[in-house]
């Protein structure tokens, strides 16, 4: 079994190469090739002599790209990541490929960093680390609101939905969710409302819903009229979530008053690689870098030790249910008997997968 590893990292090798050694079923059978480059139509070819791939977030799976993976030979793709975003589903399934996701590995990792977002922007920690290092300790500028009786919202309110509103909680915040498949774990915390009426009342509004069409630009010209004004918006779930240059607009009207972004609608072209000796000719992004009260991250909330080992596990053992032809929690598409699949049962969140 050949696995071909695309946009791997160093640390993709170190975490991936010992959880298929460690594979109790499997194990020196898997052959893996690590390709530092991303999926694309222009780099499809390498993936020849392989029976699966494994991508990341900025891998394009286009129908284009998954009938070349298929003439190739590869019958499985790996996803080292819970969105999913980036695979034409309904290709794959037509193609009898199975395709399987990380659906959850360390919440707490992405829902922690959306805190620590929060809190570096809200006390602007950030700026004063640079400062003191040049001994200048002002607090001009420095100015923050205290978290404790602020309302919270929350659009998504899965497992890092959940994970973020318990330790909102703990901050002592009033929380609000917005969920079309409200979790019964969020009652516990808050209550649901209508996504007007989130907006119109959170201090904080934070994003952990998946990009799907109907969420795409979620945050938008209109939805950003309705927040209240010098709220601070939160996205640590997908770039396409927010529409760039309607969120640069209320900020240029002073009308949000903070933005934390940890991922961005056309992050593909630059996150992960160093770009500092080159010129970024995306005018949006160096825009929302040069606002005091923007925090742009590289797509890092799942960048933890205990993240990256659960994240590579549940890939090996996906591959491995694949190979023996076992029944795979984390299917992405159902496949037939006859293309060689197993039959799929799913979790609670994972109702709304095949909205495609
Ligand atoms: P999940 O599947 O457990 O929860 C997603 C929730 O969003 C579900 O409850 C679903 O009903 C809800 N939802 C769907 N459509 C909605 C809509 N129109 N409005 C509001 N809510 C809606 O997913 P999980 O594990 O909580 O992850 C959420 C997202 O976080 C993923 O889709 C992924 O894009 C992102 N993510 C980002 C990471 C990072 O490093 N920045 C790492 C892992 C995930």
């Amino acid at each position: 079994m050949k696995l071909a590893v695309f946009s791997a990292k160093p640390y993709d090798k170190v975490y991936l190469t010992q959880a298929a050694e460690l594979a109790p079923d499997t194990g020196s059978n898997i052959e893996i090739i690590y390709h530092e480059f991303v999926l694309s139509s222009e780099t499809v070819s390498l993936a020849a002599g392989a029976s699966a791939v494994c991508v990341f977030v900025n891998d394009t799976l286009t129908e284009d790209v998954l009938t070349s993976l298929h003439s190739l030979g590869v019958r499985a793709i790996l996803l080292r990541c819970a969105g999913y975003n980036n695979v034409d589903l309904k290709t794959a399934s037509q193609l009898g490929l199975f395709v399987a996701n990380v659906p959850a590995y360390s919440p707490e990792a992405v829902a922690e960093f959306a805190v620590a977002l929060v809190q570096t922007l809200n006390r602007n920690t950030h700026r004063a680390y640079n400062r003191v290092r040049e001994a200048n300790f002002a607090l001009d500028g420095l100015l923050g609101r205290t978290l404790h009786g602020k309302t919270v919202g929350i659009i998504g309110t899965g497992k890092i939905g959940v994970a973020f509103a318990r330790i909102m909680q703990g901050f002592g915040c009033e929380l609000l969710a917005h969920d079309p498949f409200p979790n019964p774990e969020f009652k516990k915390y808050g209550e649901y409302t209508t996504l007007e009426n989130l907006l119109s009342r959170a201090d904080v509004v934070s994003l952990h819903c998946p990009l799907l069409p109907p969420t795409r630009h979620i945050i938008n010209e209109s939805t950003l009229g309705m927040m209240k004004k010098n709220a601070m918006l939160v996205n640590t779930s997908r770039g396409g979530l927010i529409d760039t240059k309607a969120v640069i607009a209320a900020l240029k009207k002073q009308q949000l008053g903070g933005l934390a972004l940890d991922v961005y609608e056309h992050e593909s072209a630059f996150f992960y690689n160093d770009h500092s000796g080159t010129i970024i000719e995306d005018d949006d992004l160096m825009r929302l870098t040069t606002f005091h009260n923007v925090l742009v991250c590289g797509h890092q909330a799942f960048f933890t030790e205990e993240a990256l080992g659960e994240i590579a596990g549940a890939t090996i053992r996906n591959l491995t249910d694949f190979v023996h032809g076992r029944e795979c929690q984390n299917s992405l598409v159902q496949l037939t008997k006859e293309q060689g699949a197993a039959p799929i049962t799913r979790g609670r969140s994972d109702t709304i997968p095949i909205r495609i």
